[in-house]
C-alpha cells in the first residue's frame, strides 16, 4: 500500500469555528498549484533541478554499490565528515532504516556492517571524544561537501586526517579516505585528485539539502547495509504519483499547497513535523533544514517570506510542545507521521487490575498505545480548530522512506514556486560566513573584515 496523506483536519468543513481552508481557498490553491507544477517542470527541463533525476539514475546506484563493495571491506566504522545537507540525510537514513542503537550493536547484530558516525558540527569536545573511541585502523573516513570548501567540513577533514595519519601512517591513511563532492571544483576535489583519493560525484544541480538520494545519502547507507535500491525506487514511485498537475492526485502538491495556504490565509506560519516513530525522528530534523533554508527568503518585491519548520516527536512532545500547539497562538500546522502495522508490538502485561491507572493497560500493546495517542492528539487539535494532517507509512521500509523524502523534497520545490522564491539558493547564510572568514584571516575577506569592524561592539550598559 502506498504512503497516504490525509488532510481532512486542514479543511474548513470538518474543523469548527471558521478554522481551516475553505473550498474557495482550496480551489485557488489548486489553480496556483497547476502553475507551480509547470514552474517546477520548466526548471527541471532547463536542467536546474537535478534532484528530480536521482530516483531513476541507475548508473549512479551502480557506482554507489561498487564503491561500497570496494571500500566497505575490512571496515568496522565509517566516520562521515560534513554539515547541513551533507550530514542530515545520511543520519536520517541510518535512524530510519537500521535498528535502534545501531552504533552500539555488536558485529553480529549489525550483520557485519560498520557503524556510522556523523560529525555534523565542529564542537571540539565531540570530535575529540569521537576520535578517541574509533578504531582508526579500521575506519573509513568519508568527506562529504558539495562545494568542496565548507569551513566546518574542511576543519573536520584537517583534524581527522592528521589523527588518521598519526594512527596508521600516511600511506594507509590515504586508503582510508573517500570523498563525495561536485565535479566542478573546490579544494576537496583538487586534493582528492592530486592524491588519488577515491571520489564519487554529486551530480550537477543537486543542492545539499536535496542530496539524500545522491551518493551523499546512498553511499553511507550502502556501507551500513541499507537496501539502496529500495530507497530510490520508493522515491521514483512517489515521483510517478506527482507527475500530475491535478492537485487532488499529487501528494507533494497537496503538502506544499496546504502549508502555503495555511500560512497565507490563516497565519499558520509554523509548520510542525511530528513523527510518532523514533525511527523517523531524524527525518523531522532533515525536513527542518530543507524547509527553512529553501523557503526563508526575500521575494523580488522585497517582502520577507518563509514558514518556520518545527520538529516534534510523538508521544514525547505530548508532555512538552503539544500544550503550545493546543492553546498557544493559532499560528501552526502539525503534520503527523504515522506508521501502520505496529499494533501487535510491545505487548503490555496485565498487572494491578485493582489500580485504575494501571489495570486498563494490560492486554494492549505499546504499538497500539502510540498510535492511539497520535489519533487522540490529532483529534484534540481538530476539536480546537487547530490545523493538522497525517502522512501514513504502511511500514518503515527503504521504499516508504524514499517516497517520504522525495515527497518532502518535491513539495519544497512546489512551495518555492508558490511563495515565489528560489528554493535552491541560500544567500542569507553568506554574510555570517564572510564575517567568520574575516575573523579567521582568510584571504579575500577584507571587505567583510571592514564591515565586521564597523559593527557595534557589546555595550556594558546592556550586559548583566
Ligand atoms: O543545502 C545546502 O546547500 C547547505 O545546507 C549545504 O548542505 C551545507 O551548507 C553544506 O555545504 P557543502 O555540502 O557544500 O559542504
Amino acid at each position: 500500500m502506498p504512503l497516504r496523506l490525509d488532510f481532512t483536519n486542514m479543511m474548513a468543513g470538518p474543523l469548527p469555528g471558521g478554522a481551516g481552508l475553505t473550498a474557495a481557498q482550496w480551489a485557488e490553491g489548486a489553480a496556483r498549484f497547476a502553475t507551480a507544477h509547470a514552474g517546477v517542470m520548466a526548471r527541471h527541463a532547463a536542467g536546474t533541478l537535478g534532484f528530480i533525476d536521482l530516483p531513476t539514475d541507475a548508473a549512479l546506484r551502480d557506482r554507489v554499490l561498487a564503491t561500497a563493495a570496494t571500500h566497505g571491506a575490512g571496515i568496522s566504522d565509517v566516520l562521515l565528515l560534513g554539515i547541513g545537507g551533507s550530514a542530515l540525510g545520511p543520519i536520517a537514513l541510518r535512524s530510519a532504516l537500521r535498528p535502534p542503537h545501531w552504533n552500539e550493536l555488536d558485529d553480529a547484530r549489525r550483520g557485519g556492517h560498520p557503524r556510522l558516525h556523523v560529525l555534523d558540527n565542529v564542537d571540539p569536545v565531540t570530535i575529540e571524544a569521537t576520535l578517541a573511541r574509533l578504531p582508526l585502523a579500521h575506519t573509513l573516513v568519508l568527506v562529504i561537501s558539495k562545494s568542496g570548501g565548507t569551513v566546518e567540513t574542511m576543519a573536520q577533514y584537517l583534524i581527522v586526517r592528521a589523527a588518521l595519519e598519526a594512527a596508521v601512517g600516511e600511506a594507509h591513511a590515504r586508503q582510508r579516505l573517500g570523498v563525495i563532492t561536485e565535479p566542478g571544483g573546490g579544494a576537496l576535489r583538487a586534493v582528492a585528485r592530486a592524491e588519488g583519493i577515491p571520489t564519487l560525484d554529486i551530480p550537477p544541480h543537486v543542492g545539499g539539502r536535496v542530496s539524500v538520494l545522491s551518493p551523499v545519502g546512498l553511499l553511507p547507507a550502502a556501507l551500513i547495509g541499507i537496501d539502496v535500491g529500495g530507497v530510490p525506487d520508493g522515491a521514483a514511485a512517489m515521483a510517478a504519483r506527482c507527475a500530475t498537475p491535478t492537485l487532488a492526485d499529487n501528494p507533494a502538491g497537496v503538502f506544499a499547497t496546504m502549508q502555503w495556504l495555511a500560512d497565507r490565509e490563516h497565519g499558520a506560519h509554523v509548520h510542525v513535523l511530528m513523527p510518532y516513530a523514533d525511527a523517523l525522528r531524524d527525518i523531522a530534523a532533515w525536513f527542518v533544514q530543507l524547509w527553512a533554508e529553501s523557503l526563508g527568503k526575500i521575494r523580488p518585491d522585497g517582502s520577507h517570506v518563509g514558514p518556520t519548520p518545527l520538529p516534534a516527536l510523538g508521544a514525547t512532545d505530548q508532555h512538552a510542545q503539544v500544550q503550545l500547539f493546543m492553546e498557544g497562538p493559532a499560528d501552526k500546522t502539525v503534520t503527523f507521521l504515522a506508521v501502520d502495522g505496529k499494533e501487535a508490538l510491545g505487548p503490555i502485561p496485565a498487572r494491578h487490575a485493582d489500580r485504575p491507572e494501571l489495570g486498563y493497560l494490560g492486554g494492549h500493546t505499546l504499538g497500539r498505545l502510540l498510535d492511539i495517542e497520535r489519533q487522540a492528539t490529532a483529534g484534540a487539535l481538530a476539536a480546537r480548530g487547530r490545523l493538522n494532517a497525517t502522512i501514513t507509512l504502511p511500514a518503515v521500509t527503504p521504499g516508504t522512506v524514499g517516497a517520504l523524502l522525495y515527497l518532502l523534497e518535491l513539495a519544497t520545490a512546489y512551495a518555492g514556486e508558490l511563495y515565489e522564491v528560489n528554493a535552491f539558493d541560500q544567500p542569507g547564510v553568506e554574510l555570517g560566513k564572510q564575517f567568520a572568514y574575516a575573523m579567521l584571516g582568510r584571504a579575500g575577506s577584507e571587505a567583510a573584515r571592514a564591515e565586521w569592524d564597523a559593527l557595534p561592539r557589546p555595550d556594558p550598559r546592556w550586559q548583566v
